[in-house]
């Protein structure tokens, strides 16, 4: 039998009082595409960041490809053709998409120089292995989530890997760009190629994984074949008990009230005109594919991106939305896709995070009320370990993610703009999110527009869904036509 591409035996990591990792297995087969799963805080980014050398574990042995990696550099796995993405992507920004696909490898030069042609030529032919193409001028900076991440994956490609980690790739992608993203995985394992994929999205899962091996509070719990599993059952698994109750499907639609949203006619650079209104207490997804437009209009009403034309009215009366301000000074709360570069500040903690916008208080009084509701808000979303004063970076991915979710909570908006709510948060967490914003709007009668790239959310979260396709509006559903596949065929420019 061949060696395996990836065997980790017990690893542990502590960090202070922390045990990230406990007992972490795992053994990957050369060709495979292998799922690692678990909820949010389980360990699954610190094992990656061990296997990939940037991290030493406090006990337990990696070996990949059959070498020990005790005292291997990150060249040297790179060396064994083993290419890491993590969950923040790491790119660079401010450089273009060639400059960050070069720098995987080594930068293309002619007489020692490097030229600017032949690094964007190879950037082009890394993103049209993923079928993708891109302006390679472009600074990073500048480019959608989902495209920043299709970048890092071109650029693992790129190095010529035998083994790919990605720290969920498909966190903020689109329905489209996952199935491309996925076309490539399968190609790859045809090619030999061994795929170690960590993602929140169960149903990719289901799909295209071979085997899945999920962990719980830094232990691995189990592996299986993927083909053996169903949906149910997997879920269980990740989430330690029986979640009938979780999905439980049927619920009782709000009447919505008066408008406290109205967008009439509104265009602005990559869509438009585009009609829709969310009433009080309602709560409206809006999605589509890539290119549809949603974000675009996501980033309208929170002032980032000026109408050029039509009307944006809340509560009946016309408001200019032309900045973030004015967004926030109109009642208008928007929740960014992106946590870390326009939501979140990394190096403050937790407490400090909830309440950067908060309230004008004496400071002692205002200290006082501000650590209960923050142990409040940090129970109340599922944060791990709930603790106001840890910094923001000792806090996984997903609980960085709740934790921006619960501050938009903290203040009592008119219209709540959700855009990509439950990128990479866990399954066990994502339906208690949505009950509590389910409870929100009907309690404060507000309304929110919850702008998702994730078609499975817009159905199971939303009281109406708006489907867009090429700047346009193609679709309203509600009721009983608000199904999964009527969504996602509408989405993929079908009729129903
Ligand atoms: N630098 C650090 N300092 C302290 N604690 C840390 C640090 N990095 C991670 N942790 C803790 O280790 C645990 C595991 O985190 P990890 O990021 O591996 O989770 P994860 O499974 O990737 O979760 P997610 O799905 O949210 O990304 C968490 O409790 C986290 O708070
Ligand atoms: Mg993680």
């Amino acid at each position: 039998m061949s060696e395996s591409a990836i065997e980790a035996r017990s690893v542990q990591r502590v960090y202070g009082s922390t045990r990230a990792l406990i007992d972490a297995n795992l053994v990957v087969a050369p060709g495979e595409i292998h799922a690692l799963l678990g909820e949010n805080g389980a360990g699954k980014s610190t094992l990656v960041r061990i296997l990939a050398g940037l991290e030493q574990p406090d006990g337990g042995s990696v070996t990949v490809f059959g070498t020990p990696m005790s005292r291997a550099s990150v060249a040297d796995r790179t060396g064994r053709g083993m290419s890491v993405i993590h969950q923040d992507l790491g790119l660079v920004e401010a450089l273009s998409v060639a400059d960050n696909i070069a720098l995987g490898a080594r930068y293309p030069t002619r007489f020692g120089l490097v030229t600017s042609e032949r690094v964007r030529r190879q950037a082009r032919e890394a993103l049209a292995l993923l079928e993708i193409e891109l302006d390679v001028d472009r600074p990073v900076a500048e480019l959608p989530p989902a495209e920043q991440a299709i970048v890092a994956i071109a650029r693992a490609l790129r190095v010529g890997a035998r083994l790919i980690v990605l720290d969920e790739p498909t966190a903020r992608l689109h329905a489209d760009e996952v199935r491309v993203l996925f076309a490539r995985l399968d190609r790859l394992r045809e090619a030999g190629v061994a795929c170690l994929l960590i993602t929140h999205r169960i149903d990719d899962v289901l799909r295209v994984c071979d085997r899945v091996t999920v962990m719980r509070d830094g232990r691995s719990v189990g592996m299986r074949n993927a083909q053996e599993l169903d949906r149910d059952e997997l879920v269980s698994l990740i989430v330690g008990r029986d979640t009938a109750k979780a999905h439980s499907g049927t619920r009782a639609r709000p009447v919505p009230g008066a408008a406290v949203l109205e967008l009439r006619e509104v265009g602005a650079f990559g869509y438009g005109p585009v009609s829709l209104s969310v009433g009080e207490g309602e709560i409206v997804g809006l999605t589509g594919l890539a290119d549809a437009g949603h974000h675009q209009i996501a980033q309208t009403i929170s002032g980032a991106l000026p109408a050029t034309h039509g009307r944006i009215e809340v509560d009946g009366a016309p408001c200019a939305l032309a900045s973030e301000r004015d967004a926030i000074c109109h009642g208008v709360r928007y929740v960014p896709a992106d946590r870390l570069v326009d939501g979140l500040a990394p190096n403050m903690t937790a407490a400090e995070n909830l309440f950067l916008a908060g309230p004008q208080r004496g400071l002692w009084v205002r200290h006082r009320m501000e650590r209960r509701a923050t142990r409040d808000a940090l129970e109340q979303f599922g944060v791990r370990p709930p603790e106001p004063d840890r910094e923001l970076t000792t806090f996984s991915g997903g609980n960085q993610q709740k934790i921006l979710l619960a501050r938009s909570f903290l203040q009592t908006p008119r219209v709540l703009v959700l855009h990509e709510p439950t990128a990479a948060v866990d399954i066990g967490a994502r339906y208690d999110i949505y009950d509590l914003l389910r409870r929100r709007c009907a309690d404060d009668r507000c309304g929110a527009l919850v702008v998702t790239s994730d078609l499975e959310e817009a159905t199971s979260l939303c009281d109406r869904v708006i489907v867009m396709r090429a700047g346009h509006v193609v679709a309203e559903l509600t009721g009983d036509s608000l199904a999964l596949e009527s969504v996602t065929q509408l989405a993929y420019g079908g009729t129903i």
